[in-house]
Formats: C-alpha cells, sequence, structure tokens
C-alpha cells in the first residue's frame, strides 16, 4: 500500500513536471516549440513571442515587432527579419527607434553567425572594425537587390557581429548609418543568390 501510494504521488509528480513544459499551440502553421510562450497558459513566460494574425512575432525592448521566419529548438535559435529598407530611402523601418534592440532581462541575444550590412554611414564610423571597402558586400547588396537600391552611392560597410561587438543591438541612426540588413551563416565567397536573410538569435535553455 505504501509503495503504490509512493508510485502515484511520484507519477503525479511526473505528470505536473510534464503539464509545465507543456509547448503552445500553433500559430498559423508555425509549430511553436517550448520554451517559447505565445500566452500565460503555455511555453515558459520568459520566452515571449506574440501570434498577431497567425504570424510569429518578437517583440524588440523598444517595442518594434520582428517576424520570426524559422525557429530550431534543439540549437535554441531563431531567425528574425530584419526590419525592411523603406521605399526610395535608405531609412531602416526601425531607424527612430535606433535598430534593434533586445531587453538585457530577458534570455535572447543575438547569435555569432550574423554578418550585419550597414548603410549610408557617416565617415565617423570608420574608426570601428568594419570592412567598408569597395569589395564590401554591402556593394552588391545596393546594386542586385531592390530594396537596397535608395543606398546606392553611400558609405556602406559590413561586419560579422561576433562575440567582440554588443550582442544586444544592432544600432543605427541619423548621423551614424541610417540602414541595415543581415545575414545568417554567411561565408566570404557565398553569392548573392544564396544569402539568407535573417536576424539569428539564441536563448539560453531555461533549465540553465
Ligand atoms: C543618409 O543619412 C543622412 C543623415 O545621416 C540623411 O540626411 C540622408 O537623407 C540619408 N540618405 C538617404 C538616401 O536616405
Ligand atoms: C572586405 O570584404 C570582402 C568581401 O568579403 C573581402 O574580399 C575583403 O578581403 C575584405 N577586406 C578587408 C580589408 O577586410
Ligand atoms: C548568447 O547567449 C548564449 C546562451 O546563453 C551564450 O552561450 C552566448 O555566449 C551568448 N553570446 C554572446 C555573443 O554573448
Amino acid at each position: 500500500m505504501r509503495v503504490l501510494q509512493l508510485f502515484l504521488l511520484t507519477s503525479l509528480g511526473l505528470v505536473t513536471n510534464v503539464s509545465t513544459l507543456n509547448s503552445c499551440s500553433n500559430c498559423g502553421e508555425f509549430i511553436v516549440p517550448y520554451p517559447l510562450s505565445t500566452n500565460e497558459n503555455c511555453g515558459d513566460k520568459r520566452y515571449k513571442v506574440y501570434c498577431n494574425d497567425e504570424k510569429l512575432e518578437f517583440l524588440s525592448a523598444t517595442g518594434t515587432y520582428y517576424k520570426i521566419l524559422s525557429i530550431d529548438p534543439s540549437a535554441n535559435k531563431l531567425v528574425i527579419m530584419p526590419p525592411p529598407i523603406l521605399k526610395n530611402t535608405c531609412y531602416s523601418s526601425d531607424l527612430l527607434m535606433g535598430g534593434l534592440f533586445l531587453d538585457q532581462s530577458l534570455p535572447f541575444n543575438i547569435s555569432t553567425q550574423n554578418t550585419v550590412l550597414l548603410f549610408n554611414c557617416t565617415n565617423n564610423i570608420l574608426q570601428s572594425p568594419l570592412n567598408c571597402t569597395s569589395n564590401s558586400i554591402c556593394r552588391q547588396y545596393e546594386k542586385k537587390v531592390e530594396e537596397g537600391f535608395g543606398c546606392m552611392n553611400t558609405l556602406c560597410c559590413h561586419y560579422l557581429k561576433d562575440s567582440a561587438m554588443n550582442s544586444h543591438k544592432i544600432r543605427v541612426r541619423i548621423g551614424s548609418c541610417t540602414a541595415y540588413t543581415c545575414l545568417v551563416g554567411f561565408t566570404p565567397d557565398d553569392p548573392l543568390q544564396t544569402w539568407n536573410y535573417g536576424i539569428e538569435l539564441q536563448w539560453l535553455s531555461p533549465n540553465n
């Protein structure tokens, strides 16, 4: 009897554990894996994402929503869509918010797999470790990708956003650079047709 009681208690404990690990239901066609959470009743609420009109979105510290393009739960990673560059300008849509800022109190950061392309920069950017040469891949983008046409012939640069740089923001502003885009997993010499546009974010595993 005692053994049975223990057994029941143990299995109840297990049931509780499993239910706290419940993942959220799909958002449109999108599977929302644990620990991502679209509402209070599922996932882990520190890992909040938003299901707006059946589109899964990530909210930045400045209140901008970025569309989630893909999620790799086994690697604790997700990729958000870089903000569009507004037509006939060289302004990223989040320019007035200063670019992308992640809330540092949340368990997300920008991974080290991102190559950032910056456009319409001023000369003072040249002091930082960026590649602003005429061979920079930003030149291909502004010449061959329609969204970059508004940035043509501006000073542009690219850099690999590795751990040496701040992992919670991609900054743009008037008087520095006013537009950006980003590639995930870019390696030098990858042809433009194979570029993978996105900003890869990584999350701290909930068990840590
Ligand atoms: C480039 O940035 C400057 C401010 O730094 C702005 O006045 C100008 O309009 C921008 N150029 C384009 C093409 O958007
Ligand atoms: C700048 O980037 C281009 C394209 O990846 C590369 O060929 C070139 O060597 C880089 N230049 C510098 C100074 O890093
Ligand atoms: C981002 O977060 C992950 C998981 O916590 C950590 O392993 C990684 O070192 C962080 N990356 C940077 C660039 O801070």
